[in-house]
């Protein structure tokens, strides 16, 4: 190898390869010509090899910025969650939306359940894998998407805002219903899964029933119309069970009854 890298072709090869910014190519050089003299592999093979760790590590940078920009409140995913912890929820059918068939078939899915049952969890998992899979994906908390939208509308910018919102392949609108909407921004916000119908998916999470919803959008036609849209080609996954986040209270609570021999303390 030695006697390689004093050779005036492989220094002409590396200055090369930095000049076209084929990091890995350099990093990999070395280890492809030995493993080529090794196995008698042919130049072109040979560049196959070199040119795929190049290719692997644009596609991994590609997937982590896929990522990022998904605004994602954290990078829990399918394998993090508990199945056993929830058994109402059914695993398949989640590890089916990790397919992404869904929003090939551009249908929607609504998470609901009462706090903490892991409504934002799931949604952002399924967001994630998405994500991965270079499709468009973004999360967005209901409140800050209604701000937004109210803000453009204010700035003469409502078309391009919604635009913004509605070209998505995957939207995740998060916490529907923990805090209330007037019947202005109800609008708004039926001006976007009315852009999005039939065209992109969207995932919800809520906390309220549907038939509450025309009093979270003080609205109930508007909210009639909203949930028209959205539940026409939709997967309604109803959680019912503990919260997570009272887990390690719950199982203190029973460790201190079971210590207390059944009664509790
Ligand atoms: N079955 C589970 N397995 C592992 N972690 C879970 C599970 N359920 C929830 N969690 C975790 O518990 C926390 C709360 O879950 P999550 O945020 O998804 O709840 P939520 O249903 O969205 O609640 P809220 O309505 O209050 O927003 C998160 O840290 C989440 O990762
Ligand atoms: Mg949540």
């Amino acid at each position: 190898m030695r006697c390689i890298k004093m050779n005036s072709t492989y220094t002409k090869l590396i200055q090369n390869l930095e000049y076209l910014k084929l990091k890995q190519m350099v990093v990999h050089l070395d280890g492809t010509i030995d493993f080529m003299t090794n196995n008698q592999l042919s130049f072109t093979e040979a560049l196959i090899k070199l040119t795929d760790y190049e290719i692997d590590m644009k596609e991994k940078n590609m997937v982590n910025s896929m990522v990022k920009v998904g605004g994602f409140p954290h990078f829990k995913e399918i394998k993090d969650f508990d199945f056993e912890f929830q058994p109402t929820i059914n695993k398949q059918q989640i590890l089916d939306f990790t397919t992404l068939r869904f929003i090939e078939l551009k249908e929607n899915i609504v998470f609901l359940g009462s706090s903490g049952v892991g409504k934002t969890h799931l949604a952002t998992s399924i967001g994630i894998a998405a994500a991965k899979k270079r499709t468009s994906t973004y999360f967005i908390k209901c409140h800050d998407l209604i701000m937004n939208l109210k803000k453009a509308k204010l700035e003469n910018r409502l078309e391009n805002r919604l635009k913004h919102y509605a070209k998505y392949k995957l939207l995740l609108i998060d916490e529907i219903g923990y805090l209330p909407i007037d019947a202005e921004d109800a609008k708004l916000f039926f001006q976007l899964i009315d852009m999005r119908y039939e065209r992109n998916s969207t995932i919800l999470t809520t906390n309220a029933n549907f038939k509450n919803w025309g009093d979270i959008f003080q609205d109930p036609k508007i909210a009639n119309a909203i949930l028209d849209r959205v539940l026409h080609h939709a997967t309604v996954i109803n959680i019912i069970g503990p919260s997570y986040r009272l887990k390690g209270h719950f199982e203190k609570e029973k460790d201190s009854m079971e210590h207390n021999g059944g009664i509790k303390a």
